[in-house]
Formats: C-alpha cells, structure tokens, sequence
C-alpha cells in the first residue's frame, strides 16, 4: 500500500526572524520500510526554540537543516508498518521525524514510549521538556530550601515546569515572562512568587524589587537584557543555568556578550554553566519517574498549546518567538 507524506520543506535559510515565507509544502510518496525501518504515522510534533538555530548554515549540537531537506523537527509517531526487531505497528516512539505526517525512518534512532502516558504528556513534562527543566535545575542549578530561583521565559515549556520543581525543592521563585497576563497566569495559577513582565520596561527595577533577597539561582532561557540584570542580582556563590539564549536566535547579529562577565563572576564566585539534554540520556529513566510521579499526585501541573493541523507549523513557530505559546507549544499532526 502506498503511503504519500505531506511535508514542510525549507526553502529559504532566514535571515531574520523566521516565517510562513521561508517553507514550501510538498507531498512525496514514501517507499516501503527497508531493513531496521519503521513506517511511523506522526501524532504530535514538537516546535521548539531551537528549530530556528538549526536553520542557520552553523552547526549546533546538530547539522543544520539544508535548503530544499524536510525541516527537522521531534515527534512522537506511531508505527504503521514495522521491519525491525523489537517494534510492531501500534507501539509509540519518538525521535527526529521531522515535519511530515509520515515518515520511514530508522528504527534505531526511535525511542519507544510507554502508552499509558497521555502522548501530550510524553513530548512535555515527560520528554525533552521535563527532562531539561529537571536536570538543568537540579544538576547544574542544585537549588537549596530557602533559596531564590529566578527563570526567564517562565510562562514557556520548560521555565513552567523549572518554576514548579524549584518550588517543590523549597524555593521563593521569580520568573519573567512577555505580557501581564501571562505574569497573572505564573503567580496564579503555577506557584510563582512573582512575576516581571520584561516587555514593560524597567526591567532592572522590577526585578530588584521581585529579589528583595537577591539571585542564587538563574535558569536562563533567554539571554539578552535579563541575563545582564540578573548577573548584578545574584548572590555570592550563585549559580547562572545556560539553558537557551531565545532572545538571540531571530537575530541578525549576536549582540556582545554581557560586560559583567567576567568581572562580576569573579567578585560573586559565580558559576555559569550551559548544559545540552542529550547528555542526561542514560538518567531519563530515572528522570521520568520523578516527574511521573509529581504529575500523578498533583505537586506538578503540566501546561501545553496545541494547535491542530501539520499545515500551521510555520506560522506556530513564528508564533513561539511572538511569546504567543504558554507552555509547550505542540501541532497536533494526527
Ligand atoms: N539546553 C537544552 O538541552 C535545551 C533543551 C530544550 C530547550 N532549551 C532552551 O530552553 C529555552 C526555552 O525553550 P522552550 O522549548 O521551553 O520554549 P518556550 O519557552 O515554550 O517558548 C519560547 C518562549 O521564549 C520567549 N521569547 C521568544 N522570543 C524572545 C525574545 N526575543 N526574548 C526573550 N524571550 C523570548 C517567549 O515567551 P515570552 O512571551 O514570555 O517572551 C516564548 O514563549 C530556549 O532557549 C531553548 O532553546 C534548551
């Protein structure tokens, strides 16, 4: 039986800030699963940050997306037709399928998921979301009871699901986010302590008075003006989690690093430490159980967008640098 797949190619690298203009729709029919092959039927596909980093022609932890290659993207899938050991049609996987519907692909580079999750929860508070969030807080951030946790891009994917376990952990926690309403939406309804809109100006001010005990710990999604805040703020022998720089990634040119650094890390004995998730691959397991469990007893609520249909994929993730999402964004593709 043929199976044709509807697919977002990219035609254009952008310059600037990414959108609908830089894709083309294209159907291709697929071949039959070869040897170690799936063919996978893809349920929800994840849009991330990074999407836009791996279309510039540098690397990143990854080859970049060439002009006229389907775009990269995770996904969880469900096999439709297996010719690999261990997979039968019906099993859930996830991995780099990519922006189509369907896809033949590697069983080796697919991970099987476990079906009694909700699939929403398994591309978020239990996939690479949570996963993030638990081990740049707990690993690289180590908050201790009693601390202040500060998160930028709050009210995204993973600064959500930061906020919630470092409150867990017995933290006052501080996040920013774009717009009063999405500040009303962290204090209210996801535990903050406070929230700063960094749109509203004033950003060094509003933060000052939101740390009144100062920064031990910074979860920095964003980069841009408030890493440079956040540097003055924290406290001797804090600690600055390099999680994502979203506030760089539509740039055209990197702006210059912060002047604080590296006077003030010097003064402060500030560490700072960027961290990639795929390092924590052999400690997913133990990962996902924690956050299983604080999703069952109610200590972790998960938040997602979904928007329906594979052909929004590009608008949603011009959306995402909109600040639009209020957690993790997902295109329900099935
Ligand atoms: N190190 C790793 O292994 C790893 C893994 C996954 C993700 N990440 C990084 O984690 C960060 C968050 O990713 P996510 O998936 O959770 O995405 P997300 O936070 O759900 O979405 C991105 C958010 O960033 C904010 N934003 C967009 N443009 C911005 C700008 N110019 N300046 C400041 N904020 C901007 C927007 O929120 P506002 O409306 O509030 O501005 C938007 O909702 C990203 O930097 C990503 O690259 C790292």
């Amino acid at each position: 039986m043929t199976t044709v797949s509807r697919q977002w190619v990219l035609k254009a690298r952008p310059t600037g800030m990414v959108g609908p203009e830089h894709f083309e729709l294209r159907e291709e029919t697929l071949p039959e699963p070869g040897d170690g092959e799936l063919l996978v039927r893809t349920l929800l596909l994840s849009l991330d940050p990074a999407n836009r980093a791996w279309m510039a022609p540098t690397p990143t932890y990854k080859a970049p997306v060439m002009p006229g290659d389907v775009m990269h993207g995770f996904a969880l899938g469900e096999v439709v037709r297996s010719n690999a050991a261990g997979f039968a049609p019906g099993d859930l996987v996830d991995g780099m399928i990519g922006w189509r519907n369907h896809a033949v692909v590697p069983a080796a580079d697919m991970v099987r998921r476990d079906r009694r999750h909700r699939p929403e929860h398994l591309m978020g508070v239990l996939g690479v979301t949570g996963l993030t969030a638990y081990f740049g807080l707990l690993d690289i951030g180590q908050p201790k009871s009693g601390e202040t946790v500060l998160v930028s891009a709050a009210a995204g994917a993973v600064g959500s699901i930061v906020g919630q376990i470092a409150k867990l952990k017995g933290c006052r926690v501080v996040g920013t986010a774009g717009g009063s309403e999405k500040c009303a939406w962290l204090t209210r309804e996801m535990g903050f302590d406070a929230a700063v809109d960094y749109k509203a100006g004033n950003v060094r001010r509003a933060l000052r008075e939101a740390c009144p005990d100062g920064v031990d710990v910074y979860f920095d999604n964003a980069g841009g003006e408030v890493l440079n805040v956040a540097l003055f703020l924290m406290n001797t022998r804090g600690r600055i989690v390099c999680c994502g720089n979203v506030s760089q990634y539509n740039a055209e040119t990197i702006a210059p690093g912060p002047a604080a650094v590296p006077g003030l890390l010097v003064v402060k004995r500030l560490r700072m430490e960027g961290f990639i998730v795929l390092d924590y691959e052999d400690r997913r397991a133990e990962a996902e159980a924690v956050l299983a469990g604080w999703l069952a007893d109610g200590s972790l609520k998960s938040a997602e967008d979904i928007v329906e249909g594979l052909d929004q994929a590009p608008a949603a993730l011009a959306g995402l640098f909109a600040g639009r999402n209020r957690g993790k964004l997902l295109i329900r593709v099935a």
